[in-house]
């Protein structure tokens, strides 16, 4: 089989890449990236040296696309602007990339009739969800963030494209992924890395709201299988069945690395804050007989140890860039929150 995949360079991308060239040993590989502020060839190291793998750094957008498209099997597409944070401060690139970019990818794999488009997307186009209830496929889109609003438009183009045009295309939503390679932006490396500097761990609100959580490597295993075996215009839920309060999780990682429950910061909390994210994963049980196999404990302290490892890695994506964004969403968060109202509220 040979695959286009997209973001191969982000966090899961290139836990997938890494997976499959280990997974299926005659299979080739051309990744596709922009290597945004999120993009990081270094997460693919010993990947991009395989003679199975072709690495071009090219927007998903861009017209020549399909050249790449032309000859592959598959495309698994994870390429995406994917912080909500940041899609609250400005929504324009998830729209170009999410939304846009989705489609002009779509339209390149139409044009050169690959016959297998994965299009990954997330939980957080359902919205919040009670305490006593599950998203299962059919529930409504109700999307809250930029960001979540950007994928269910997207998840609707392509199942606009399966409709109208017979792509053969399967959309799959999953829960919180943790794992080694994630941008330090994100909640659980976010925390680790703060952590590990000594430095207050930002808790928004009262830290009680709900993820799901599943390892990167389970997602991957989940995507591997629905690339395979999945059914063509089909919706799959993947989820981790592990649902923790932000609180609990930032006193793990505390307890883990031995530091004081001192470091825990409560900020003002992220504008229209999803409250519980939660699956019914019963279709993807079923239909394919998947089940998660991490188990959340041991995988944390195993991405805690992977930071503690990869301190060059860390030191590098916590440079730059990423100190403006530190400065903008953490030193000055009143303001930029003061600043989103002002935009959004009339
Ligand atoms: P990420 O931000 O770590 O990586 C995104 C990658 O896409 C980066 O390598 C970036 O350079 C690339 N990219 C961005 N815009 C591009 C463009 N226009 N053209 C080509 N490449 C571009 O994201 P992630 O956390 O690995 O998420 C991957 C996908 O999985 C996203 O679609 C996201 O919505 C979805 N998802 C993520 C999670 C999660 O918990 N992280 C959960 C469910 C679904
Ligand atoms: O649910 C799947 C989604 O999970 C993916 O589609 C997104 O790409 C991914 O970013 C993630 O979105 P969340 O908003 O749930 O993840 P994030 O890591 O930003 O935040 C997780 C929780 O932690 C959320 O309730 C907000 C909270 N949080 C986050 C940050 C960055 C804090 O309390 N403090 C923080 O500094």
């Amino acid at each position: 089989m040979k695959v286009l995949i997209t973001g191969g360079a982000g966090f899961i991308g290139s836990n997938f890449v890494h997976t499959m060239l280990e997974k299926h040993a005659s299979d080739q590989f051309v990744i596709v990236d922009k290597l945004t502020y999120a993009g990081n060839l270094r997460n693919l190291d010993g990947a991009v040296q395989n003679s199975r793998v072709q690495f071009v750094r090219m927007d998903i957008g861009d017209p020549a696309v399909v050249e790449l498209a032309r000859g592959c099997d598959a495309v698994v597409h994870f390429a995406a602007e994917s912080h909500v944070d940041r899609s609250i401060e400005d929504a324009s690139p998830f729209l170009r990339t999410n939304v846009e970019g989705t489609w002009r990818l779509v339209e390149a794999c139409r044009s050169a009739r690959v016959g297998r488009f994965i299009h990954v997307s997330t939980d957080e186009v359902y919205g919040s969800v009670a305490p006593d209830e599950r998203s299962t496929e059919l529930s409504p889109l109700a999307p809250t963030s930029p960001y979540a609003a950007s994928k269910a438009a997207s998840d609707i183009f392509v199942q606009s494209a399966v409709r109208t045009y017979g792509l053969p295309a399967i959309i799959t939503r999953c829960t919180n992924n943790y794992g080694p390679f994630q941008f330090p932006e994100k909640f659980i490396p976010l925390m680790i890395s703060q952590a590990l500097a000594g430095q207050p761990l930002p808790i928004y609100g009262d830290g009680r709201n709900v993820r799901d959580w599943i390892h990167v490597s389970d997602h991957c295993m989940a995507l591997d299988l629905i690339l395979r075996k999945g059914k063509d215009g089909e919706i799959y839920n993947v989820g981790g069945g592990c649902e923790l309060e932000n609180i609990v999780i930032a006193k793990k990682i505390l307890t883990t690395l031995g530091k004081s429950e001192d470091l825990l910061h409560f900020v003002s909390d992220r504008p229209a804050h999803d409250r519980r994210y939660a699956l019914d994963c019963t279709k993807l049980k079923n239909d394919l007989d998947w089940t998660p196999a991490s188990e959340f404990d041991a995988g944390l302290a195993g991405t805690v140890r992977w930071y503690q490892e990869n301190k060059a890695w860390l030191d590098e994506t916590r440079s730059g860039e990423y100190r403006k964004y530190f400065e903008r969403h953490y030193t000055r968060r009143e303001e930029t929150l003061a600043m989103s109202g002002r935009i959004a509220v009339k």
